[in-house]
C-alpha cells in the first residue's frame, strides 16, 4: 500500500485538541489512518464533519477514499434546518424558536402553519389571507371522489390518502415547476387545504357512508369534523371543546425535524418531483406502525392491560423482556415528551363531552407506577406522544385506522416547510447514499441448461 494523500497532511499539536480553553480551541478534527501513517485535519463546523471530507483519506492515488457507515442515519445531519429545534434531553420542542407549550396554548393550526412554512408568525391580514386561501380551496375535483369511490369497501384510510395525495399530482400538473414560487405557493395553499378532506373521504368509504362535502363557514378543525361525522342535519355544529382539541392535535405533529416520513419527503422531493408526489412518500413512511402506529399499540395495551390491579404484572412482563410498554421512550427525547403532557391537559376536555374512558385510570396508573420504577428512569424512559393521543382519538370516535392518518394531517406543514428548505437550499442535491457492496463480483453468466 503506497501512501498518497491528496491533501495536506499535517500532524496536530496535542494542545489543539482544545480541551482547556474553549475559546481558543481550534474548530477542527485531526485524524491519523494507520494504514498509511497520515494525518488530516478536517473542519468541525456546526458540531459536525463534512463526510465528503472523509473522502481525500486514501491508501493509494486509486482509492475510492473513506466513507462514513451509518444505518438508519443515526449519527449523520443531512441539511441545516432551521424549522424545529428538539433538546431531547431536556423534553424541549420548539418551532421557529417559539416553544411548543406556547403554541398550543396561545395559537391555531393554521396559524402554526403558517409559522413554520414562512418562518415568522403571521401578521393579522397575513393570518386572514393565509386562513381565507386553504378555506376556499377545501375542495376536490369530483373525480378524485370518483376514484376514492373505487377502493375496496373496507380500504385501510391511510392507503388511501397515500394514493389520493399522490394522485393531486395529476390534477395540478405544473404542480412541477419547482422553481416558480407563485406555482410553489399554490401548491402549499391546496395541499393543507385538501388533506383533510381526502382524510375524510378515506374514513367515510371506510364507514360505509357518503362523502361529506366541505363547508367552509367552518374553521379547520371544525369542518374536519363536520366531514367526518356529519349525517343527515344540515349543518354540523362542531363542538369547540373538540375542534380545539383536534387541532391541538394538529399542532403538536405539525413537525419534529427529521423523523422517517420528513426524510422521505426530503429524499423524494430532492428529484425535483411534484410536492404531491414527494408529501405521499411521506404518508407512505408514516404509514408504518414504527412511525405512525405506535399509538394504536398504546390503545391496544391498555385495553389489554384493563383494570389497575393488572399494572404491577404487566410491568413485571416488560422488565423481564417480554414485551415493550408502548407510548414510553423515545430515539430523542430522553425526558418526558413535552407533547405528552399537553395531550394530557386536553383529555379531560373531550372526556367532559364524549364521557371519560375507563383506560384513563389505566394510563394514569401504569405512567405513575413506570415512572416511581427503577427500570423505566434509568434508561430514561418517560411517556411520549403516542402514550395519550390514541386514548383522545378514541375519545372522538375514531378507529384505529384513522390515528396514522390524523398524525398525517397534521404533519403535512411539516413536510411542506422542509420540503421548501430543501428546494431553497443550494446545497441540495439528489439525495443518493452510498453503500458497502458485499456481493460477488466478476462471475460468468451459466446458461439455464447448464444449471443444476
Ligand atoms: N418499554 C420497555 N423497555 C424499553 C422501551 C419500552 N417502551 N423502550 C426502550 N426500552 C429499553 C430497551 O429494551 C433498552 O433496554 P436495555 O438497555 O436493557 O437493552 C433501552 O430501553 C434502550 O432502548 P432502545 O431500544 O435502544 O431505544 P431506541 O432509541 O432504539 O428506541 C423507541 C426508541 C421509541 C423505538 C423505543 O423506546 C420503543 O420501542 N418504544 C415503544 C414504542 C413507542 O412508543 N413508539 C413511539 C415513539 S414516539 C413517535 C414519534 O415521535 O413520532
Amino acid at each position: 500500500m503506497s501512501s498518497a494523500p491528496k491533501t495536506e497532511v499535517r500532524p496536530a499539536p496535542r494542545d489543539d485538541a482544545g480541551s482547556g480553553d474553549g475559546a481558543a480551541a481550534k474548530q477542527t478534527l485531526t485524524v491519523t489512518d494507520n494504514r498509511t501513517g497520515s494525518s488530516y485535519e478536517l473542519p468541525i463546523t456546526d458540531g459536525t464533519v463534512r463526510a465528503l471530507d472523509l473522502r481525500q483519506i486514501k491508501t493509494a492515488e486509486a482509492d475510492f477514499g473513506l466513507m462514513a457507515y451509518d444505518p438508519a442515519f443515526m449519527n449523520t445531519a443531512s441539511c441545516r434546518s432551521a424549522i424545529t429545534y428538539i433538546d431531547g434531553d431536556a423534553g424541549v420542542l420548539q418551532h421557529r424558536g417559539y416553544p411548543i407549550e406556547q403554541l398550543c396554548e396561545h395559537s391555531t393550526y393554521l396559524e402554526v402553519a403558517y409559522l413554520i412554512i414562512n418562518g415568522e408568525l403571521p401578521s393579522r391580514a397575513q393570518l386572514e389571507n393565509w386562513v381565507h386561501e386553504i378555506t376556499v380551496h377545501t375542495f376536490v375535483h369530483e373525480n378524485v371522489k370518483d376514484f376514492m369511490q373505487g377502493f375496496r369497501y373496507d380500504a385501510n384510510p391511510m392507503g388511501m390518502l397515500v394514493a389520493s395525495v399522490g394522485a393531486l399530482s395529476t390534477f395540478y400538473p405544473d404542480a412541477n415547476q419547482i422553481h416558480d414560487e407563485q406555482v410553489r405557493q399554490i401548491q402549499i395553499i391546496r395541499l393543507l387545504a385538501k388533506m383533510p378532506t381526502l382524510a375524510a373521504f378515506a374514513f367515510r368509504h371506510n364507514m360505509g357512508q357518503p362523502y361529506v362535502y366541505p363547508d367552509n363557514e367552518l374553521e379547520y378543525a371544525g369542518n374536519f369534523l363536520s366531514m367526518m361525522y356529519k349525517m343527515t342535519e344540515l349543518k354540523y355544529e362542531p363542538d369547540p371543546r373538540l375542534a380545539r382539541a383536534l387541532d391541538v392535535l394538529f399542532i403538536l405533529h405539525a413537525d419534529h425535524e427529521q423523523n422517517a416520513s420528513t426524510s422521505a419527503v426530503r429524499s423524494v422531493g430532492s428529484t425535483q418531483v411534484d410536492p404531491y408526489t414527494a408529501v405521499a412518500a411521506g404518508v407512505a413512511a408514516l404509514y408504518g406502525p414504527l412511525h405512525g402506529g405506535a399509538n394504536e399499540a398504546a390503545l391496544r395495551m391498555l385495553g389489554r392491560i384493563g383494570k389497575v390491579e393488572n399494572i404491577p404484572s404487566f410491568l413485571d412482563g416488560v422488565k423481564a423482556g417480554k414485551e415493550r410498554l408502548m407510548g414510553f421512550g423515545h430515539r430523542v427525547y430522553k425526558n418526558y415528551d413535552p407533547r405528552a403532557r399537553i395531550i394530557r391537559k386536553h383529555l379531560d376536555a373531550v372526556f367532559e363531552v364524549r364521557g371519560r374512558s375507563p383506560l384513563l385510570d389505566v394510563a394514569v396508573e401504569l405512567e405513575k407506577q413506570a415512572l416511581a420504577d427503577d427500570y423505566f428512569t434509568s434508561r430514561k424512559l418517560y411517556p411520549n406522544v403516542d402514550f395519550y393521543s390514541g386514548l383522545i382519538y378514541e375519545a372522538l370516535g375514531l378507529p384505529v385506522a384513522m390515528f396514522p392518518v390524523m398524525f398525517a394531517i397534521g404533519r403535512t406543514s411539516g413536510w411542506i416547510a422542509q420540503w421548501l428548505e430543501m428546494v431553497g437550499d443550494a446545497e441540495q442535491k439528489i439525495a443518493r447514499p452510498r453503500q458497502i457492496y458485499t456481493g460477488d463480483r466478476d462471475r460468468d453468466y451459466v446458461p439455464l441448461a447448464q444449471r443444476d
